[in-house]
């Protein structure tokens, strides 16, 4: 039970060994996975980079399309740079942040829940109810949407948290909507003008998109005196479209590029971009979700900010028609986002065997 109160908690004690609650079994530890050696885990990765101002220079367009499908045909992720969102919106989401996680634990505590459905959730590990083995994590989960019901559930403290949350996920929701126009526009897919049904059977996708669900996940990673035998995150893909990821400068993102965990490049202000799972399902299997997961290192606390986005929860998932024809052939069922989400928090490994079971 003393685990449930998360890593900070424990690392205020001073700790110089992990507790055996954080020990992975041998083949699960990152330098024992795939291969991997302490050399290549140093060695930093830079994501294939998208310039979202050639993105809407119609100039630069054609090319910057062709890169943005390139990389998520063969990376699933991609780093966004000239993105347009003011750096004070990004820096004082890293600041909050911080100082949320700063607090003494009894204030944290208060945004605990073990109702999947409730709009903000501070928790430790991946699923503390069910992780046998706990990752090296503490988290703050907060629903974006509808935003007038939702925000009065948010934190209160520090004072700034609501106002600042609330412009952070208005930007990046503006910002993923433009970056699927792309993806739809380097899928081949025509794009549909606002207000009428084009890809989808039942209106737009883009609509839907526009009216979808937001979650935007805070992760604390504190020092951690062992870190060669436990993860901050374990391997897992994202369930919606798109995950726009911010880090801070520590490196600690790593992903499954070929049969290597490649450690990602912090590029401190831009968006790391990954498909998700839905994406995935969308795109019939053209970009996939990739598998990833975060290191701990020894000496520095290092902090994420994950939103994840995806149509509402009551739609049904599947792939485009235009996408389907007989040299490519349908190669996921329709699947419906509420099952999605129970499969996701009842699996064990938190792998791709939803999609895997989908096929
Ligand atoms: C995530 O996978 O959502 C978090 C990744 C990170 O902390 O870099
Ligand atoms: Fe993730």
């Amino acid at each position: 039970r003393q685990f449930q109160k998360g890593v900070k908690h424990l690392c205020e004690k001073a700790i110089s060994r992990v507790p055996g609650k954080y020990i992975l079994p041998v083949h699960e530890r990152p330098g024992r996975a795939y291969g991997e050696d302490a050399a290549m885990r140093r060695k930093l990765l830079s994501l294939p980079l998208i310039d979202f101002a050639e993105l809407r220079s119609s100039l630069d367009r054609p090319r910057a399309l062709r890169s943005l499908a390139t990389a998520c045909e063969q990376y699933g992720f991609f780093q966004l740079v000239n993105h347009g969102i003011p750096d004070e919106v990004i820096s004082s989401m890293i600041d909050a942040s911080t100082r949320f996680f700063g607090q003494p634990y009894e204030e944290r505590a208060k945004y605990m829940s073990s109702d999947m459905t409730s709009p903000v959730r501070y928790g430790t590990s991946f699923n503390q109810s069910k992780d046998k083995v706990f990752c090296w994590r503490d988290f703050l989960k907060i629903t974006c949407e509808p935003m007038p019901q939702v925000l009065p559930h948010w934190p209160s403290s520090p004072t700034d948290m609501r106002r600042v949350v609330a412009s952070y996920a208005k930007e990046t929701k503006y910002l993923f909507l433009k970056i699927m126009e792309a993806i739809l526009e380097s899928l081949g897919l025509p794009l549909p003008a606002p207000g009428r049904g084009c890809v989808a059977e039942d209106g737009g996708i883009m609509d839907r998109l526009q009216e979808g669900s937001q979650m935007m996940v805070t992760n604390f990673y504190p020092p951690c005196p062992e870190p060669d035998l436990t993860l901050g995150m374990p391997p897992h893909s994202d369930y919606g479209f798109l995950t726009l990821l911010l880090q801070d400068r520590v490196p600690g993102l790593q992903i499954l590029h070929g049969d290597n965990w490649v450690t990602v490049k912090p590029i401190p202000g831009s968006f790391v971009v990954n498909v998700g799972d839905h994406l995935e399902i969308f795109s019939n299997g053209r970009y996939k979700s990739v598998l990833h997961r975060v290191l701990v290192n020894s000496t520095e606390s290092r902090i994420s900010v994950a939103t994840l986005h995806s149509l509402p929860k009551e739609c049904s998932i599947s792939p485009a028609l235009e996408l389907i024809d007989e040299g490519n052939p349908r190669r996921y069922m329709d699947t419906d986002f509420a099952s999605f989400l129970a499969y996701i928090s009842s699996c064990e490994p938190k792998k791709k065997n939803f999609l895997e079971s989908r096929k």
